[in-house]
């Protein structure tokens, strides 16, 4: 058994923002299921908001945070966050992440869906890759960092787990050491979740394979409070072709002009919401949704050709060399596109300080659901919030640290394999996954129905416990921990949208039309019984 001080499981902006504060204060193991480049963060284009223009105020920011939210932001949060984001972005500087600027030394502000403002710091179109790589390289500058690459967190081990009969707080985790084929135990008295999302729990997505659901699944198992999983946000704008699937167009591509249109080469979204193209993603996203079905064809077009040449490969690199690439020539055609699944706005239930309702278990970034995004997630609001409550809840364990030899030490059995076997034919496992992502797709995306969401509850809940025999009877392997990750995941997001008898934000179904809906906002929460674990 090791032992650490803190441990982080993930290497995306929020675990690598806590790793480098924790790093002067005690051991710090961060986990990572691949190697630590891989992560949703590396993948985000458009950027990260905070309000830098004197003709823009924290006021402005909050409250087009709220309306996107949809009634259910925690505005308390709303205003925290937001007025943290300075300080988060002098921080990220300070590592070494560099952000555009103007000529005149003022950063340059992009603008996205749902901003009255431009407020949106970027690197081009890849500011998550600048992110990524400055942060870790700074991580990896820090000797009390460890950092233990493709090693799959599995579950976490919990006082209740361990039979004792007091507040259930976490003790440590189990986790899968690849490289030597062996379960390790890891101790801490404190474990930071930034697991990311769970985007690949759907057949369309703009994220990276590593996007499971890891860390809700592992927490909802723990005992923690899950809160608001029916609102998976659907990306309106993701490449469409056959060769590159979960390719984003992002957001900033229609900030700088890019213009909507449909298969006739018509504008559409000025029929759905006077601000166009720009309208918050939830709204874009069901006209998407409604034009494709209409019209029949596969998918709508995002058209940027008329800003030039010049403009759009220094503003757009990445987008116009990768859509060069399949033959998509951005500077003179419109790029097709279609919606999909792109931003988990519940997760684990925490404070404002990254606590969850397990005692020394935290979660940021997407795995959480803090009460920032309410219903639907501001654009390029996600990055913000990493960063900032990861140094929150760096602040808070640090005012309540106790040293170890003043704490009770716990002694966490090692993990048993017993006489399971090698996965005979992983074809069952894929099957699994592929049937999982499709219904997920088809029943349970941008728009729901209650007969819809009930064939959903009905397949999965087989599929479960299918998955439970299989993890049972043969030997772990990361391919059958995602699938038992993807599929507790996706459990949770339909129950949590068969308990929301109403439209809201990004949760629309045909049952309950959206209208002023009589229901006072609440959030939906789900906790397991850490009894019955
Ligand atoms: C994008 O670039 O469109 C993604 C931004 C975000 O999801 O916040």
């Amino acid at each position: 058994m090791r032992e650490y001080d803190f441990i982080i499981v993930g290497t995306g902006i929020s675990g690598l923002s806590f790793a480098l504060k924790a790093a002067s204060h005690g051991r710090v193991a961060v986990l990572t299921k691949r190697s630590p480049e891989t992560s949703n963060t590396a993948w985000a284009q458009g950027g990260i908001s905070c309000v830098a223009d004197p003709q823009d105020s924290f006021d402005a920011h909050i409250a087009d945070t709220v309306d996107a939210g949809a009634g259910l932001c925690e505005e308390a949060v709303v205003n925290t966050i937001v007025r943290s984001a300075p300080a988060a972005i002098e921080d990220m500087i300070a590592q070494g992440v560099n952000f555009d600027r103007e000529a005149n030394g003022n950063f340059s502000l992009g603008r996205e869906g749902g901003h009255t403002q431009r407020r949106i710091l970027h690197a081009r179109d890849t500011t998550g890759k600048e992110i990524s790589e400055k942060l870790l390289a700074a991580a990896m500058r820090e000797k009390n960092v460890e950092l233990l690459d493709n090693h799959f967190a599995i579950d976490l081990v919990t006082t209740a787990k361990l039979g004792l009969k007091e507040e259930n707080r976490i003790v440590g985790l189990y986790a899968l050491d690849e490289a030597n084929d062996k379960i390790i135990t890891l101790r801490s008295d404190r474990v930071i979740l930034c697991t990311g999302g769970c985007g690949r729990v759907y057949l369309y997505t703009t994220n990276p394979k590593v996007a499971t659901g890891d860390g809700v699944a592992m927490a909802y198992r723990a005992g923690a409070t899950v809160a608001n999983m029916e609102f998976i946000q659907f990306h309106p704008t993701c490449l469409y072709h056959h060769d590159l699937k979960n390719f984003l167009i992002s957001e900033a591509v229609r900030g700088e002009g890019g213009i909507l249109i449909g298969k006739d080469g018509n504008e559409f979204m000025a029929a759905y919401d006077p601000r166009g193209s720009l309208a918050p993603r939830d709204i874009v996203a069901q006209a998407i949704d409604h034009e494709i079905k209409r019209t029949g064809g596969p998918c709508v077009y995002v058209d940027i050709a008329h800003r030039g040449k010049g403009y759009i490969k220094e503003r757009f690199p990445n987008i116009y060399e990768t859509c060069l690439s399949i033959g998509i020539d951005a500077t003179k055609q419109p790029i097709p596109v279609v919606p999909a699944a792109h931003y988990q706005c519940g997760g684990v239930k925490t404070d404002i300080d990254g606590a969850t309702s397990i005692a020394g278990l935290y979660a940021v970034g997407e795995v959480a659901c803090t009460g920032l995004h309410g219903a639907n997630r501001l654009a390029s609001n996600s990055l913000l919030e990493g960063a900032v409550i990861a140094a929150r809840t760096f602040e808070h364990i640090m005012k309540h640290y106790e040293p170890a030899e003043k704490t009770q030490s716990y002694n966490v059995p090692d993990w048993i394999s017993g006489d399971a076997e090698d996965v005979d034919e992983l074809v069952v496992i894929y099957h699994n996954w592929d049937e999982i992502r499709r219904l997920m797709w088809d029943y349970v995306s941008i728009v729901r129905t209650d007969k819809r969401l009930k064939r959903a509850s009905t397949r999965l809940q087989n599929l479960r416990r299918e998955v439970q025999e299989f993890y049972w009877n043969f030997k772990i392997c990361p391919e059958l921990l995602e699938l038992r990750n993807l599929v507790e995941t996706a459990s949770l997001i339909v129950k949590s949208a068969q308990s929301r008898q109403e439209s809201r934000g990004l949760h629309y179904t045909l049952d309950f039309p959206p209208s002023n809906s009589p229901i006072p906002p609440q959030n939906t929460l789900l906790t397991r019984d850490p009894v019955s674990l």
